[in-house]
């Protein structure tokens, strides 16, 4: 095929996506907020987290992150020059109900009302996700994620939301990524609240699964039909060196741990067995599955958001090998280091593994559609002296992973669109503001924005809806 946009070489072909694709960028209210004590905001847990030296790099913390909480209208002009049609954002729970409970903060709710309206006038769609993961600080006290009633009170929370933003917002996402919230958080303690233990954390996980399925079918009954409903997990493809049982075994236990723990559950396949078997040790985690629970767990979805970034490498190790890190003390695994070409953040680049991941998941998620709700890189970009951010290195790890979208969908995969992490470079959790993943650069002196060049290589792809093979 040939073109006579100057933007794409002539001669060579287009690899198009379907037609009603949906290209966009995603942010989180506490990464990029700022204003975290202005009309009425509670505390989260990321503003006790990060204000605990030694948790968060260099002290950093949710101030001034962005300041988008005061330049929302700009940043949206930003995302209407970049063609964006759709923004992923979050709503902090702290802002709407400063204590988790009770009455709502009507100013908090003013804010995400001014966001959607702006949006809306430049043409945007909004897909709001109700939690991302700044759980107001008096819910932790009363034990956070560990105790059942916090699924009940974010189930509340997610239908004051509702009720307010509904009549101009079709897509609903319930939680992004459980699994952080439930085996950083409560397992090895990286992320808010810091806690480290292994057995609460799948004990967490499961109250996380609990409050989706509340939320995901409270919202439902107060929906239209066309609306949408839906679940950001994250997932890594796990691979081995060889394809011995051995090899073939740690595969399974890291997959287990990692991708069909929550996903499982959450297409109506209940917790998979082997998982249970795997963290047995760990003590009696599953009391706190009561009956009833895996159907809330299973309420229907539209679809499911997938956020990608790396792979992960395992080899077998001995029996009494307890894995470190996330895994809830996995037994007989050992984690490799990352390989090939790394970035910023020392993650490996591995765009096959995205492809593999979205045609597996197109036959393991219960038949929902997909959306690539994040994918993206860090690298320690600068402004140069001309005033642009040249970054030729997040520029191929988007364009190699949007080739491997389209890969995927010729392989028969779903997916139905691709949301870059992120809009703007932003607070990273526990490496506060030393990593960059914005496709626009900000200076967090000045709040200056630049576009770089990966935002303008998106767009173009955007303009295409498609991009050169
Ligand atoms: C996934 C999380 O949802 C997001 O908050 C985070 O910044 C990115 N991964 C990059 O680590």
């Amino acid at each position: 095929m040939t073109t006579t946009d100057p933007d794409v070489e002539v001669g060579r072909d287009l690899l198009r996506f379907p037609p009603d694709f949906l290209w966009g960028a995603a942010t989180a209210s506490f990464q990029i907020e700022g204003a975290t004590t202005a009309d009425g905001r509670g505390p989260s847990i990321w503003d006790t987290f990060s204000a605990t030296p030694g948790k968060v790099l260099g002290g950093d913390t949710g101030e001034p992150a962005c300041d988008h909480y005061h330049r929302y209208a700009s940043d949206v002009e930003l995302m209407s020059s970049l063609g964006l049609a759709a923004y992923r954002f979050s709503v902090a729970w702290p802002r709407v109900q400063p204590t988790g409970a009770g009455a709502v903060e009507e100013r908090g709710l003013d804010f995400y009302d001014r966001l959607v309206d702006s949006l809306l006038a430049s043409g945007i769609r909004p897909l709001v996700t109700l939690y991302h993961w700044d759980l107001p600080q008096a819910l932790e006290d009363a034990g956070g994620w560990r105790n059942r009633d916090t699924a009940y009170r974010f189930a509340e929370y997610a239908t004051h939301v509702h009720t307010r933003l509904a009549d101009r917002v079709s897509d609903w996402t319930t939680l992004n990524e459980p699994w952080c919230s439930a085996f950083l958080g409560y397992g090895n303690g990286i992320h808010a609240p810091g806690v480290v233990n292994p057995k609460e954390a799948l004990e967490a996980a499961h109250h996380l699964l609990l409050g989706h399925g509340l939320a995901a079918s409270a919202l439902r009954e107060s929906s239209p039909e066309d609306h949408k409903i839906s679940l950001v997990l994250n997932f890594s493809q796990v691979w081995a060196d060889a394809a011995t049982p051995a090899h073939q075994e740690a595969v399974r236990k890291v997959d287990g741990l990692q991708n069909r723990v929550l996903l499982d559950p959450v297409v109506g396949r209940g917790y998979p067995a082997d998982v249970l078997e795997d963290t047995a040790w760990l003590g009696d985690w599953q009391r706190v599955i009561r009956d009833g629970d895996l159907d809330v767990i299973a309420a229907p979805l539209d679809w499911l958001g997938v956020n990608y970034y790396a792979p992960a490498r395992v080899a077998p190790a001995a029996d009494d090998v307890v894995t470190e890190g996330p895994f809830a003390g996995l037994r007989g695994v050992e984690l490799l280091p990352p390989r090939g070409a790394l970035t910023g953040f020392g993650w490996e680049q591995n765009a096959d593994a995205f492809a593999e991941l979205l045609v597996r998941l197109s036959r393991d998620a219960g038949g929902l559609p997909l959306v690539v709700t994040e994918n993206g890189s860090a690298f320690p970009d600068t402004v140069d002296e001309m005033g642009r951010v040249v970054d030729p290195e997040r520029t191929r790890y988007l364009v190699d992973h949007v080739r491997a979208v389209h890969r995927a969908i010729a392989d028969g995969a779903d997916v139905r669109g691709y949301l870059a992490w992120s809009l703007l470079d932003n607070f990273e959790w526990a490496a506060g503001y030393s990593q960059r993943f914005g496709i626009v650069h900000v200076d967090y002196e000045t709040q200056q924005r630049t576009i770089k060049e990966s935002a303008a290589t998106l767009s173009r792809i955007i303009r295409h809806n498609g991009l050169p093979s």
